[in-house]
């Protein structure tokens, strides 16, 4: 084989419950995950040595070294069956970067997965979903795709049903936020507050039995009422504008409005995909949000094409 291209979806978050800070640094959560219809392609292709390009209206934000998540599960992958990871990667790039929507997971889980095809390795899927979860505490969820219960760090995966199709309207804010200082400052704002921010601290989280059911019953308007981001508090406080973002959104119409993930991508959804183009046009004339996206899930993982 002379080239394999692989596909996977963006992910929000419709939970995101957030337990106290473990001794490892990570935080135990109940992350209730959905991908969604934004997509980026990871080619690879045999090379003398590991390279990586990047095409897209954002390519000039993601680096290109040895921390790309995508090189570093080639290298993962390479490592494990005694291969050198000879092989140019390149990520067309479509889902916003650094947004709360785990695009660098999306590249890590389809360079795996490519890798893995290219060179026969024909890795058993636990494999794939262990190296995933040494990438990151995403990754996992980018290979499997659809919608899924994420415990631990959220790499622990209990896939859901889903009954219907969820349309989202997502507004892509200037520049990124780093995962760490928004986990960072989510303990901040719970030491300031005096509950204190350790495991000890913070009750165990746990899935909302409401939200589960609305995503079995595919009800747009209950999911609604049940969504939740428990680093919410955390990106808005590093990102104050995004306040004024998640305002447009409901005042255009969205049912619900979030945090992605940890943002600063703010998620809206609508009852339908007439009403997400309501609710996106709304954001547009706002001029509260760099860029506006609408797309729906669940959709696949990574996908061979
Ligand atoms: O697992 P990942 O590399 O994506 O995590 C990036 C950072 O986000 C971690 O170093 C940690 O600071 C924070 N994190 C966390 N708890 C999680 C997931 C991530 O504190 N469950």
């Amino acid at each position: 084989m002379t080239r394999v291209t692989v596909r996977v979806p963006a992910k929000v978050n419709v939970q995101l419950a957030v337990g106290g800070v473990r001794p490892d640094g990570f935080h135990d959560l109940a992350n209730v995950f959905l991908a969604v219809g934004l997509h980026d392609e990871i080619t690879v292709t045999p090379a003398d040595a590991l390279s990586l390009t990047c095409s897209g209206p954002d390519a000039a934000h993601v680096p290109l070294d040895d921390t790309n998540l995508a090189a570093r599960a080639a290298r993962a992958l390479g490592a494990r069956y005694g291969r050198e990871p000879l092989v140019h990667i390149h990520i067309a790039k479509d889902i916003p970067v650094a947004g709360g929507m785990a695009g660098g997971s999306a590249d890590a889980a389809g360079a795996l997965l490519a890798c893995d095809a290219l060179w026969g390795t024909n890795a058993p899927r636990e494999e794939l979903l262990e190296i995933c979860a040494e990438l990151g505490s995403d990754v996992p969820f980018s290979l499997v795709g659809g919608a899924a219960l994420g415990r631990g760090r959220g790499e622990i995966l209990t896939p859901l049903e889903v009954g219907g199709t969820f349309h989202w309207v997502f507004a892509v804010a200037d520049g990124g936020l780093s995962t760490p200082a928004v986990y960072a400052e989510c303990d901040r704002l719970r030491v300031a507050s005096g509950t204190g921010a350790t495991s000890e601290d913070i009750p165990d989280p746990e899935p909302s039995p409401a939200l589960l059911e609305a995503l079995r019953t595919g009800d747009a308007h209950a999911l609604a009422a049940a969504v939740g981001n428990d680093l919410q508090a955390a990106a808005v406080s590093l990102r104050p504008s995004l306040t004024a973002t998640l305002d447009a959104g409901t005042q255009g119409g969205a049912l619900a409005a979030m945090v992605s993930g940890s943002g600063p991508t703010t998620a809206f959804l609508s009852a339908n995909a007439d009403e997400a183009e309501k609710v996106a046009e709304a954001l547009r004339a706002s001029g509260t949000c760099r860029a506006v996206r609408i797309a729906s899930g669940p959709v696949p993982g990574a996908t061979l094409l």
